[in-house]
């Protein structure tokens, strides 16, 4: 089995997948992923016909005005004093319980972010995002719509310091730790952004919101689009899932085209 199949396979895609040759039987191509393939998910049809609705989503949460008073000073900073900020934060209590910071890794002029929870036990062990089993499939989520971490890609979290137990980041932890993701993306300025799971989806579009009313649309955040999926630490529990996640990449690659 070579890397592509073995992708595909991984992402439940394989049997939806047909060689070139045989009769078209969808007018889409979003995501070809080689010389030989292209995809006959009917979803990436269906999904164009919505990719006009951008939502309006209200501002990002917004912070006690003490907490915006902070922040207010990461505006002016650049990468190496954004870092250098994030490494000394002791701003709450997760840094106490964590080995190290984790910043955000990838192309700092990307046109892609990826954005997650917080750091797992392998992200704290090695100080980048996504490096553990889902960020195993995140690569190859990436893989399958031609995308490779660090090459027009920049993958974040809300949350840059690991929660004990991985447990879900507490609301006051994401306001505190959001002005510096906000700051990169003022930094990188992607084109698109793609919030992995619910609770990065509600942090950027300061909503309170369940995954399923929020996927399959085109949000704003701060005037850049926005789509939402599944987090892979879920696809990896829920593997039946991996296909309605295949559809908001393939709505992300159609809105990118459409813009
Ligand atoms: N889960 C996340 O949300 N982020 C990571 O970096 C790793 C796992």
């Amino acid at each position: 089995m070579d890397r592509r199949e073995a992708v595909l396979r991984e992402l439940n895609l394989y049997p939806l997948w047909r060689l070139r040759d045989q009769p078209a039987q969808m007018a889409v191509n979003p995501l070809p992923v080689g010389a030989d393939a292209e995809p006959v998910v009917p979803v990436a049809a269906e999904v164009k016909a919505v990719v006009a609705t951008a939502v309006n989503a209200p501002a990002p949460l917004s912070h006690s005005p003490s907490i915006a008073g902070v922040r207010g000073e990461l505006s002016d900073l650049g990468w190496p004093e954004l870092k250098q900020q994030v490494r000394n934060c002791t701003d709450c209590r997760l840094r106490a319980g964590c080995t190290q910071t984790v910043f955000g890794v990838g192309d700092e002029k990307a046109d892609w972010l990826f954005v997650g929870e917080g750091p797992g036990a392998d992200e704290d062990a090695q100080g980048e995002p996504f490096v553990g089993q889902a960020g195993r499939l995140l690569d190859n989520m990436l893989m399958a719509i031609r995308l490779k971490r660090g090459n027009g890609v920049y993958i974040a979290n809300i949350v840059k310091c690991r929660p004990p137990d991985n447990r879900t980041p507490a609301a006051d932890e994401i306001a505190q730790c959001l002005p510096y993701l906000q700051r990169q993306i003022e930094l990188i300025q992607p084109k698109m952004i793609v919030a992995l799971g619910k609770v990065a989806s509600n942090a950027l579009l300061g909503r309170d919101a369940t995954l399923a009313s929020l996927r399959g649309k085109l949000h704003d955040y701060r005037g850049i689009p926005l789509v939402v999926t599944y987090h892979p630490a879920y696809l990896l529990r829920t593997p039946s899932e991996k296909a309605k996640a295949w559809q908001d990449l393939c709505f992300g690659v159609d809105s990118m085209a459409a813009k």
